[in-house]
């Protein structure tokens, strides 16, 4: 989806061998505009039986190196970790992230929709059999559905 919009996105994972290949540590960075100053990091994670080795780090400094040669025009990547990730704030410090702010990270349960309802691959001219509002209905909002998180 991103780069049906003309993004770019890079990934870096690090391979366990041993035994196939598993992926054990994992990142990407999106660029929605790919000679834009600005990218996202997303997603990093390291399965636990390897976490604290170092591999957080390492799949991060690699994909960092990679965004430099192909995108030498960025500068500045940011990303949001939440307040209670015990590992991640180390992991950005020490990659020389700095926070900036704090950020709410809000959730909204949607109920999936009607068997009936087919507007989302209707023509746009087509008469909708059910409305969106008939289809989804907002859950009660509970204290699981909000957080928060600085974006760094
Ligand atoms: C966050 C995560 C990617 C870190 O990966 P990792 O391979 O264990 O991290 P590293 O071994 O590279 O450690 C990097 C630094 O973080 C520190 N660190 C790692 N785990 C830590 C923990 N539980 N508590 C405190 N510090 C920790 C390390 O000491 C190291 O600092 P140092 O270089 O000064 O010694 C991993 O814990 C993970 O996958 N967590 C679940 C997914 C997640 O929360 N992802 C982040 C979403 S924003």
């Amino acid at each position: 989806m991103i780069e049906e919009r003309g993004g770019v996105v890079l990934t870096a994972a690090v391979l366990d061998t041993t035994d196939g290949d598993a992926v054990v540590a994992y990142t990407e960075v999106v660029l929605s505009d790919p000679a834009g100053t600005r990218a996202i990091q997303y997603d990093t994670v390291v399965v636990p039986a390897h976490r604290g080795r170092g591999l957080g780090s390492a799949v991060t400094r690699l994909l960092r190196g990679r965004l430099g040669e192909l995108h030498p025009g960025v500068r500045e990547i940011s990303t949001i970790v939440a307040d209670e990730n015990a590992s991640m704030p180390a992991v950005n410090e020490a990659l020389g992230y700095r926070r900036e702010r704090p950020a709410g990270i809000f959730r909204m349960k949607l109920q999936r929709p009607c068997a009936e309802a087919r507007w989302m691959s209707q023509p746009v001219d087509a008469p909708e059999p059910v409305s969106r509002r008939q289809c989804w209905r907002r859950r009660t909002k509970s204290s699981k559905d909000s957080s928060s998180g600085q974006v760094w």
